[in-house]
């Protein structure tokens, strides 16, 4: 499948998709706390995407995935399902991935949630992924080569002796949830794509504390580290304007 750019039409249908997906991970903040399951955090967001703000939660039946939202808790990558039995702790890091789909456009955004308190090496583990995401979003701009990004996020994770996940990866978006380009979190500088304006896409890099090596379980979805230690993820949908970004997922704790 061919890159498709995006007019300024479709792009601020994706500025009301990214808000929204935005707006879920701020108002499921308050209920992340020792003692709540996954299911219930899946289900108030359920609620607010369909009921509050008039949306389609993207997940549930995609490619046959049960549930609204994406909840990956501690060794868990990504795609982790919402369960009435996974009960958060304290202690716990927990990714919840949004995705909403709003006039035909997607907004997909995560972000890392810590859980009471948490030990200090967990918390320096989500920090420097979200300063991957970061300094790979300061480098978005018309003439930045996808092999830039890849390359600050694999320096900035390899600096702290944190491995990139390689499995999985970032990704064009707009009326697919799933578009061209794939986004590596890895990479060798003036390599890969060039970006243009109207592009339109996702960086979402995972980090892991041990390998990087992953195992799929077997409800088909559940990515996990197979050495079983910490994983974490930061993810937004990016535009590129004329002279650099637009995060299209902002939330308002954050600095764009
Ligand atoms: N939101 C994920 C991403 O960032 C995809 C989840 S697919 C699902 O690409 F089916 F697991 F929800
Ligand atoms: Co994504
Ligand atoms: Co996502």
């Amino acid at each position: 499948m061919a890159v498709t750019i995006k007019t300024e039409d479709e792009i601020a249908k994706m500025r009301i998709a990214g808000r929204k997906a935005a707006e879920v991970l701020e108002y499921i903040e308050p209920y992340v706390v020792p003692g709540v399951s996954t299911e219930e955090l899946n289900r108030l967001c359920h609620e607010y995407i369909t009921q509050v703000q008039k949306a389609i939660p993207a997940p549930l039946n995609y490619k046959g995935f049960p549930k609204s939202i994406c909840t990956s808790v501690n060794q868990v990558v990504c795609h982790g399902i919402p369960s009435e039995k996974k009960i958060l702790k304290s202690g716990d890091i927990i990714n919840i991935d949004i995705t909403v789909i709003d006039n035909g456009y997607h907004g997909d955004t995560s972000k890392m949630f810590l859980v009471g308190k948490v030990a200090p090496h967990a918390e320096r583990l989500v920090r420097v992924t979200q300063e991957c995401l970061y300094k790979a979003i300061e480098l978005v701009k018309p003439g930045t080569h996808l092999g830039d990004i890849g390359h600050v996020i694999q320096k900035h994770a390899e600096a702290h002796y944190f491995s990139i996940v390689r499995d999985y990866c970032g990704h064009g978006i707009g009326l697919g949830f799933h578009e061209d380009p794939q986004v590596l979190h890895y990479g060798t500088p003036g390599t890969g794509m060039e970006l243009v304006e109207g592009m339109t896409f996702t960086i979402e890099p995972m980090l892991n504390a041990g390998k990087a090596a992953t195992k799929l379980k077997s409800d088909g979805w559940t990515v996990e580290t197979r050495d079983g230690r910490l994983s974490a993820q930061w993810e937004h949908t990016l535009a590129v304007t004329a002279t650099g970004v637009e995060v299209l997922t902002a939330r308002k704790e954050e600095p764009f």
